[in-house]
């Protein structure tokens, strides 16, 4: 049988540098394929900020904790090599959680394994404009946040993946969209490149204070960060504005769960709306959202900008880049 290599978490993780203390590059022979299983010859492993919460041992997240010693889990995107299920015949192209390795062998109903378009002439985005971090963005914005033509969003993590497409999404819309990131560099791709009508640099401003020019408060937020920057965009809203909580990136480097904003009293001075929203639980929807999300990539308005490390063995140098806010866009690793 072929040998593979795969990331094994041995600790748990403490803050979100030097990943390499608490993770190991391993290799093994495969085992022969069992009844259901499909293995898939990874090309794109998809960093996600939402897997370092996986590494801790809380038990209250959203999923729960990865063992100890087991294999680090994460989304793929690759080639079916071998097959113990009809729907997925060697050499279609898909896409599913999967894990960290050269050759990723998943259960389908297990791990939201699917078969993509494969005459999409970048198969890169089926991690971009056509992937997950797409599908959240269109449910967080549309449907949770319910922006409307004409409304002002804020997008926090506005230059990462997720981050980016909201603020596409929000803008394709008819909203008004403030990008909130890290960085000078970050603000001026939110404005030149995305075109959203005000970015904020919440490393060097004070946040409260520029989105207190928003003429009339923001009518929607779509926050992948929680901390310090729910609480300012909190005092911001306008009356009846909603809240889509995506993501807490800020918390997710700790064992214990982020502390709530100290301005929640506003949630009831101002009448907001807050609601959390967990893409897996609106893959069987996919058929839904595609054919928009399609039309605005062809037509060149949902992009995505990719920031790319090549080889396995590199994996930790892309995970700490995405998580120390290095990156402008989706950070992959490509096999
Ligand atoms: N609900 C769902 O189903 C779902 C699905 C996908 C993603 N998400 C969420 O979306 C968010 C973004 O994830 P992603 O995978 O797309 O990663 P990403 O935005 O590409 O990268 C993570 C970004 O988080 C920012 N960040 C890190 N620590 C921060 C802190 N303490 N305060 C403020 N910003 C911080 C960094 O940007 P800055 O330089 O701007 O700080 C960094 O670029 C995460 O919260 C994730 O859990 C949720």
């Amino acid at each position: 049988m072929p040998t593979c290599r795969f990331w094994r978490l041995n600790r748990h993780p403490e803050g979100n540098t030097g990943f390499d203390r608490f993770l190991s590059l391993e290799e093994e022979t495969l085992s022969p394929l069992a009844a259901g299983e499909v293995r898939v010859a990874v090309e794109y492993l998809s960093m996600d900020a939402g897997t370092r919460m996986w590494m801790t041992p809380r038990t209250d997240g959203y999923q729960p904790p990865l063992p100890l010693g087991a294999k680090m889990v994460g989304l793929v995107l690759g080639r079916v090599i071998e097959s113990n299920d009809p729907a997925f015949a060697p050499g279609a192209l898909v896409r599913g959680f999967g894990q960290w390795a050269d050759i990723a062998t998943l259960v389908p109903a297990l791990s939201g394994l699917e078969v993509v378009d494969d005459s999409i002439a970048d198969p890169l985005q089926h991690f971009g404009a056509l992937g997950m971090n797409a599908w959240t963005a269109y449910v967080g914005v549309q449907e949770v946040a319910a922006v409307k033509p004409g409304e002002w969003l804020a997008v926090s993590a506005a230059a990462g993946a997720t981050g980016s497409l909201a603020c596409q999404v929000g803008r394709n819309l008819g909203a008004k969209v403030v990008g909130i990131a890290g960085g000078a560099e970050k603000c001026r791709y939110l404005l030149d490149d995305l075109g959203v009508d005000m970015a904020i640099d919440y490393r060097a401003e004070d946040v409260s204070a520029r989105l207190a020019q928003v003429p009339g408060g923001l009518n929607a937020f779509f926050d992948n960060v929680g901390g310090p920057v729910l609480d300012a965009v909190l005092r911001n809203m306008a009356h009846y504005g909603r809240v889509a909580i995506c993501g807490m990136v800020a918390g997710y480097d700790s064992d214990v769960a982020l502390p709530g904003p100290a301005s929640f009293d506003q949630v009831l001075m101002r009448r907001l709306r807050i609601e959390g929203f967990f893409i897996p639980d609106f893959l069987e929807r996919g058929a839904q959202f595609l054919p928009q999300l399609r039309a605005w990539m062809d037509a060149g308005k949902l992009t995505m900008r990719f920031d790319e490390t090549q080889g396995l063995e590199n994996v930790l140098v892309a995970y700490e880049r995405m998580l120390t806010g290095k990156n402008i866009g989706k950070v992959v690793v490509k096999l």
